[in-house]
């Protein structure tokens, strides 16, 4: 049995459909059980708050690996880095240890080191220092910016405004990677043993955001009537500012620094000739459009 802990999420519940398709045994955790649509294909969804110890221990019974994708970056409050990447994760690793887990397979982000600026990566770095001094056998994925979440946040402003939203400078490369590329990693590892394996995941191209706003203009049949800028200076002033009323904006003002000051371009080719071809961004929206909110 494999646990996926967030699987409704945008990469979860990706897991969870290929684990489903090849035929493994498969159970979604979530806070609302009731919204998952998994249940009527006939996956198996339980209740389950990563800071309610108990509600964990009957989602891991009997369950052979976890998958963890559970993330603090959007959320508030407890729901944020310091509840969830600070308290609820590391007892769920205790957790795991204790059900014998055999594999614990981790979603970190490239980003997540020891002296980040942005206290989310601060803390997912120790998560990631937590699993590799710990007993439990684990797997740690590092995806740099996922192209499903970009897309819903730049289409949106595109569709209302006509705007491209532009964070930092807009001309530093990233190696944007596809949501079902990291998840094919993560369900393929999650069918095997926990071996340590660890990689940072980008895709094949490296992008600055402009190009990235015309990609999804384009795939939106629209065209770009001006620019929402927010440049680093502008977002490193106004996160102090916006924290005590908005602690999630607050925060992406500050990951959205780190797309100037940090590199994000990381050479994935080893992750790709094991696992296949990743998709490239106009082939992702090929797939699957660039409608806001989809
Ligand atoms: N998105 C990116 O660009 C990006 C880039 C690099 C790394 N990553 C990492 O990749 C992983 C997946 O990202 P994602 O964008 O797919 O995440 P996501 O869509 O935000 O999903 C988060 C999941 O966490 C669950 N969750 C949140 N709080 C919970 C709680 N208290 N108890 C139980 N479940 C809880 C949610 O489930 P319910 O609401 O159903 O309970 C949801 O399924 C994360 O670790 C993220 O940090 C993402």
């Amino acid at each position: 049995m494999i646990v996926v802990v967030g699987g409704t999420g945008t990469v979860g519940r990706q897991i969870v459909d290929q684990l489903h398709r090849d035929g493994r045994k498969v159970r979604v955790v979530t806070r609302t059980p009731a919204a998952s649509a998994d249940a009527a294909q006939g996956i198996e969804v339980v209740a389950g708050d990563v800071h309610d110890r108990r509600s964990m221990v009957s989602a891991l019974a009997g369950a052979r690996t976890v998958v963890c994708t559970v993330q603090g970056g959007g959320g508030k409050g407890r729901n944020g880095p310091k509840g969830i990447e600070g308290a609820a994760i590391p007892m769920l690793l205790n957790l795991a240890r204790d059900a014998g887990i055999e594999h614990f397979v981790y979603f970190s982000s490239a980003s997540a080191r020891p002296d980040s600026p942005v206290e989310f990566f601060r803390l997912k770095f120790e998560v990631e220092r937590a699993l590799r001094a710990g007993d439990v056998p684990f797997s740690i994925l590092r995806p740099t910016h996922l192209m499903d979440t970009w897309t819903e946040t730049l289409a949106a402003s595109i569709v209302r405004k006509g705007k491209a939203t532009v964070l930092g400078s807009g001309t530093s490369p990233v190696s944007w990677v596809a949501g079902a590329d990291v998840a094919r990693v993560a369900a393929t590892l999650a069918t095997g043993p926990g071996e340590g394996w660890t990689a940072d995941i980008g895709g094949p191209e490296a992008l600055p955001l402009t190009t990235v706003n015309e990609l999804i203009a384009t795939a939106l049949g629209r065209s770009i009537e001006g620019h929402n800028r927010m440049p680093v200076r502008m977002l490193r002033t106004m996160a102090p500012l916006t924290r005590p009323f908005n602690e999630v904006l607050a925060r992406q003002m500050r990951m959205g620094a780190l797309l100037d000051t940090q590199p994000q371009v990381v050479d994935s080719e080893a992750v790709w000739s094991r696992f296949g071809r990743p998709l490239r961004f106009a082939e992702w929206l090929e797939v699957n459009g660039a409608v806001p909110g989809r």
